[in-house]
């Protein structure tokens, strides 16, 4: 019972920042992503009655129970998952990222589109589409939407039991071919906050949650429109503006989460300086310090140019619209 199988991270254009369900994993609002080309998570899973417990290794290093990975992530997703499929076997689980892990690059996005497409093969579930995107959600609520390419949304749904929160396509990664992420990598250090524990103070404690909440109804439907109709400048505005709001959120949080370094903040100032000089782009920061420059195919080189000048920028990659997670046949063990 052994499957394999990859994942693409994804970018949230309009960001999910808080839960109303914890061990479901429910947002409290709806996001929108990117599925991105160029960042990926391999994984292969065996399920197996030889196996005395589940072992899951992550880049080469083994966690196991008691280990925070184990515990919070991986065990959790694996016990839903057997739920799911009437399960007792306990599994081995071998996965690699082509990129830094837990330092804001999406990783737990790809990584368990990834494990929730090998599993959903290894344990014959035979779950297409929403209903992988709603298997996805169990490990990290961003999953949800790589198991689909192109842009995406993961609706917030309101039912209690979660069977209307699900990862819905808004357009193929044909739709938009020219779009692209520069992503910008300004430290390859893990983060300090893991975003599971940093969103659930911030639903406690920052007292413009709520405001955030309110401004998310309006970005989401900017942002499908802006999509649909490849509108470049609102796409890039909502974006930006959203992901700022989401770091103001951050930050008014007990104790404050503040994810930026010196660097992130150097990269902001100059693309708000590039763009008012005539260089279109756009940024976007998640729960750590590299920034994502949003842009389209014509800019890119342009930007590269520029940002080779920035010496605090510690490598970068530039990723086009990817497709949703798959099987394949190549095992890692
Ligand atoms: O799904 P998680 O736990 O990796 O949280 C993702 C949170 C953000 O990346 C900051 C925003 C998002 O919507 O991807």
């Amino acid at each position: 019972m052994k499957a394999s199988a990859l994942a693409n991270a994804n970018i949230a254009l309009v960001k999910y920042w808080g839960k109303r369900d914890e061990k479901l994993i429910l947002p409290q609002n709806s996001s929108i992503s990117i599925t991105l080309d160029g960042f990926y998570t391999h994984t292969t899973v065996d399920f197996n009655k030889r196996y005395q417990q589940d072992l899951l290794v992550l880049d080469g290093q083994e966690f196991r129970k008691g280990s925070d990975v184990y515990d919070e992530y991986t065990g959790r997703f694996l016990d839903a998952a057997r739920g799911t499929a009437g399960s007792v076997l306990k599994a081995k689980v071998v996965s690699k990222n082509n990129f830094p892990t837990a330092a804001g690059l999406a990783s737990s996005a790809s990584g368990f589109a990834a494990l929730a497409a090998a599993v959903n093969e290894a344990l014959g579930l035979g779950l297409k589409g929403r209903k992988l995107s709603m298997l996805a959600r169990r490990g990290s609520g961003s999953a949800a939407r790589s198991v689909l390419g192109g842009f995406v949304e993961w609706k917030r749904g309101s039912r209690k039991n979660g069977s209307d929160s699900y990862a819905e396509q808004i357009a193929p990664p044909g739709h938009w071919p020219d779009f692209r992420i520069i992503a910008l990598i300004t430290s390859k250090k893990k983060k300090k906050m893991s975003s599971r524990k940093g969103m659930a103070q911030s639903v406690a404690t920052s007292p413009i949650y709520n405001c955030w909440l309110d401004s998310a109804k309006g970005d989401l439907a900017k942002m499908r429109k802006g999509i649909k109709s490849k509108d470049f400048s609102l796409v890039g505005e909502i974006a930006e503006k959203n992901c700022l709001k989401m770091h103001a959120v951050m930050m008014t949080t007990t104790p404050s989460l503040i994810y930026w370094n010196p660097a992130t903040l150097k990269i902001m100032n100059n693309i708000v300086k590039w763009r008012e000089e005539g260089l279109e782009c756009y940024f976007t920061i998640d729960a750590g310090p590299q920034v994502k420059i949003i842009c389209l195919q014509e800019r890119v080189a342009d930007i590269i140019r520029k940002c080779r000048k920035i010496k605090k920028i510690k490598d970068f990659k530039i990723l086009r619209p990817g497709g949703g997670a798959k099987t394949i046949d190549n095992h890692l063990f």
